[in-house]
C-alpha cells in the first residue's frame, strides 16, 4: 500500500497501547512503536506485518528519561517517517499514601504521564499544523475527573492530560489537526499489577477489556471528538461528579481506592 499514514504509539507493548497498534494497523497505518520491552514490540510488529503488511519502526526507549522525546523524533526523522498521528498512551500509576511513596518513582510518573506526553506533542504538532493534517490521541483516565486519594499524583497527572487535550483541541480547531482525549475506567491490563493496586475496591465492580477501550478511542479520534469516556457506566460516574460536592466526591473516591 503506497500512501500509508503513520501512527506513533507510546506504550505499545502491552494493554491499551498494543490494541491501538492493532487498530491503526487494521486501518492501514504504518507504525512507530515505542516502549521499553523491545521483544513485545517486535512480536506485535511481526503479527501486524503478517496480518496487514504493516511496516513498523520499533523504538525501545524508557520514556521517563528526559532525553527520550528528542531521541524519538530524531529516530523518526532519520528514518524519514512523517508522523501523522501521535498516540500518547504510555503511563503508569503509583498506589499508596503520597507521603510514604517512593519519591523517585513518583517523579518518574509525572515525567511519563505529563512531561513526556507534553514534550512529544510539542515536537510533532508543528509538522501536523504545517501539513494541515493529523492528530493527537491522548490517553487520560476517568481518574481525571476527581481527586484520587491513595493515587493522588496519578489522578492529578490524568487531570492535566484531560485539560491540556481539551485546550489544544480548542486552539487547533480550523487547523485540520485534531486532539482527542480518551478516558478509560478500570481496564484489564498490566496497569493495576504494576501500580500495586490489584486489591482496590474499585476493581470489584469489573473492568473493561483493552480492545473495546482502544476501539472507543479510535472511533472518537476519527470523529474529531475532543473527549471520550469509554463505557456507559464510566461516563455516568464521570457526569455524577460534576453535580456533587467535591468533598463528598473525594471521600467516595477514597473508598473505592481502598483495599
Ligand atoms: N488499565 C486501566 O485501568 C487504565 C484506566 C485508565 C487509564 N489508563 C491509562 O491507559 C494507558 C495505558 O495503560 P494500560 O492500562 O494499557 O497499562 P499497561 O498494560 O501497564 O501498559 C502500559 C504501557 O506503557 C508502557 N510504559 C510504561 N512505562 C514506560 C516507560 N517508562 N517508558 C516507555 N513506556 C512505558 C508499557 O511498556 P513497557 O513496560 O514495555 O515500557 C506499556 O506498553 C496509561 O496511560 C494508563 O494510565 C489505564
Amino acid at each position: 500500500m503506497p500512501d500509508r499514514k503513520t501512527a506513533l504509539i507510546t506504550g505499545a507493548s502491552f494493554g491499551i497501547g498494543a490494541e491501538f497498534a492493532r487498530i491503526f494497523a487494521r486501518e492501514g497505518y504504518n507504525l512507530v512503536l515505542v516502549a521499553r520491552t523491545a521483544d513485545k514490540l517486535r512480536q506485535i510488529a511481526s503479527e501486524l506485518e503478517k496480518a496487514h503488511g504493516t511496516r513498523s519502526l520499533i523504538l525501545a526507549a524508557d520514556l521517563t528519561d528526559p532525553g527520550a522525546p528528542a531521541y524519538v523524533i530524531d529516530q523518526t526523522t532519520r528514518a524519514d517517517i512523517q508522523v501523522d498521528v501521535l498516540v500518547n498512551n504510555a503511563g503508569f500509576g503509583q498506589y499508596g499514601f503520597f507521603a510514604q511513596n517512593d519519591l523517585e518513582e513518583c517523579l518518574r510518573q509525572i515525567q511519563l504521564n505529563v512531561t513526556t506526553l507534553t514534550h512529544l506533542t510539542r515536537l510533532y504538532l508543528p509538522g501536523m499544523i504545517d501539513r494541515k493534517d493529523g492528530g493527537i490521541l491522548n490517553v487520560a483516565s476517568t481518574a481525571a475527573f476527581q481527586p484520587g486519594p491513595l493515587m493522588a499524583v496519578y489522578f492529578a497527572t490524568k487531570s492535566y492530560v484531560l485539560l491540556l487535550s481539551e485546550a489544544l483541541a480548542n486552539e487547533l480547531c480550523e487547523t485540520g489537526v485534531s486532539v482527542t482525549c480518551l478516558c478509560p475506567g478500570a481496564t484489564a491490563t498490566e496497569f493495576h499489577k504494576r501500580a500495586n493496586a490489584t486489591e482496590m475496591r474499585l476493581l470489584k465492580f469489573g473492568s473493561m477489556d483493552a480492545k473495546t477501550v482502544a476501539e472507543d478511542g479510535y472511533r472518537a479520534f476519527v470523529a474529531g471528538r475532543p473527549v471520550v469516556i469509554s463505557g456507559f457506566k464510566n461516563w455516568l460516574l464521570a457526569q455524577s461528579v460534576r453535580f456533587s460536592p467535591r468533598k463528598l466526591v473525594t471521600v467516595i473516591a477514597r473508598k473505592t481506592q481502598e483495599e
